[in-house]
């Protein structure tokens, strides 16, 4: 296998891509948006990662990679598409199945296809058969299919991609053996081969076993808020314990993957899925509940005579240090209080998504953090990007905050002060 066409050229199939022509492979990139084609070919690609541009420039230099607006011929095939849910919450294959009608005229015999996207349980098979009445070719015998979710952390793709143990589900056993030879050059975590099943139920069970996880974190920051403690405290101290590790509270759930997984097992399972169907329930009340918080300190800061009271959201992005805002509760929270204008004026801060795309959204974005600081009566902490954790809390003064996922907590931290040195009656009472 030498050939390698890498089908949706985004977050996943870009850095996969490279990756992959780094060790040697042909890479022939293939995506619909052509002007994502266009830039990538160009060297300035449309989505942030660390080294992706450096890396991007290199592999275009080598001559091993090329992405291309129509499907090339190859020895392997890699799907890296979208799979969002519909409205009913219901998935929506539409991406996958149309990867596989441009595929299944490209097919030839010895060829392998490699899912990568978050599916549904048995979406690689019906994929398969698709294949195989679209091609005429005959599967596992004339072409091999094997399902590979991928569980790169955003921010750290490029050595999560080689450092990360995978699992390999084959449609029969020389899929995942062919699968394997692809990965092991590039892999170094441990390879695991099972069925094309399997494989799809662990990358679905892995990340609505993190959304139960942080439904619980919000509901103890929920519990802790109303018995008037710190939620980040206790969560540190109940962390001491040998086995228990509780995340950490935020703002709500977003993302490409955690915040639409867990409804993939919910559709195929309803009877078994009351936890998970319980933890989006929790996971998506959450922005709407701070929209309260915060209307309802808008509303106090009136009775006091501020007329229009000024609030800076600090992060927009579903998740510190990236630029996606996919989902975004954060995003979602910003989009909903700037509809509020008669009441309030709303400012954002955060430097990893473009003042364009703010706009986009019908928000205004400040350039500079320390003057949406100084602007502001209210600071909605809403992602803890790494540059927030180096603000002093001396900086925000006496102005009321709203910590949606423990910044003070760890500025505290940071600034060597135990919980109670660090917090002072005032910052206790606004500890959100
Ligand atoms: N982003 C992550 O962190 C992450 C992590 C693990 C798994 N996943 C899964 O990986 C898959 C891809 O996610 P992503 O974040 O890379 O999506 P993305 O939206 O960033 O990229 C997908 C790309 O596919 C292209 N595309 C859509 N239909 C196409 C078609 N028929 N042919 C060719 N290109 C097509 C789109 O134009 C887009 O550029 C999803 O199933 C996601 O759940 C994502």
């Amino acid at each position: 296998m030498k050939r390698i066409s890498i089908v949706g050229l985004g977050y996943i199939g870009l850095p996969t891509a490279i990756q992959a022509a780094q060790v040697g492979y042909d890479i022939y990139g293939f995506d619909i948006n052509q002007e994502k084609v266009k830039r990538i070919n160009a060297g300035d690609p449309t989505i942030f990662e660390p080294e992706l541009t450096e890396r991007l420039w290199k592999t275009l230099k080598s001559g091993n990679f090329k992405a291309f607006t129509d499907l090339q011929y190859a020895d392997c095939f890699i799907i890296t598409v979208p799979t969002p849910f519909k409205e009913n919450k219901t998935a929506d294959l539409r991406h996958v199945f149309h990867a596989g009608e441009i595929i299944a005229k490209r097919l030839m015999p010895g060829n392998l296809v490699i899912l990568e996207s978050t599916v549904p349980v048995g979406t690689t098979e019906k994929l398969a058969l698709f294949l195989e009445e679209y091609s005429g070719l005959k599967l596992g015998i004339d072409f091999f299919v094997a399902y590979c979710p991928e569980r790169v952390l955003p921010g750290k793709i490029f050595s999560e991609l080689v450092e990360n143990d995978r699992i390999i589900g084959g449609i029969c056993q020389q899929s995942y053996e062919l699968a394997r030879q692809f990965y092991a050059k590039f892999v170094k975590g441990i390879i695991h081969v099972t069925d094309d099943k399997s494989a799809e139920m662990v990358k679905l069970v892995e990340n609505s076993s993190r959304d139960v996880q942080i439904a619980f974190a919000n509901q103890v920051a929920d519990m802790c808020h109303k018995a008037g403690i710190d939620p980040y405290q206790i969560i540190d101290l109940a962390n001491k314990h040998p086995r228990v590790k509780i995340l950490t509270p935020t703002c709500g759930v977003g993302g490409h993957c955690i915040a639409v997984d867990p409804w993939f097992l919910i559709e195929s399972f309803p009877e078994e899925t009351d936890l998970l169907r319980s933890a989006r329930k929790i996971n998506d009340a959450k922005p709407h509940h701070i929209i309260k918080k915060v209307l309802h300190r808008v509303d106090g800061l009136k009775g006091l005579g501020v007329m229009t009271p000024k609030i800076l959201a600090m992060g927009l992005t579903f998740k510190p240090d990236v630029d996606d805002i996919r989902e975004s509760p954060a995003l979602l929270i910003a989009k909903h209080l700037a509809t509020h204008k008669d009441e309030l004026a709303l400012l954002v801060y955060d430097k990893n998504v473009g003042i364009d795309a703010t706009k986009a959204h019908g928000i205004n974005q400040v350039e500079d953090v320390w003057q949406g600081i100084a602007w502001a009566d209210i600071i909605l902490v809403l992602v803890k990007h790494k540059e927030f954790t180096l603000i002093r809390d001396e900086a925000f003064g006496n102005k009321i905050i709203i910590d949606t996922c423990g910044l003070l907590h760890d500025i505290h931290l940071k600034q060597s002060r135990t919980f109670l040195e660090g917090a002072t009656k005032s910052q206790s009472d606004v500890w959100e």
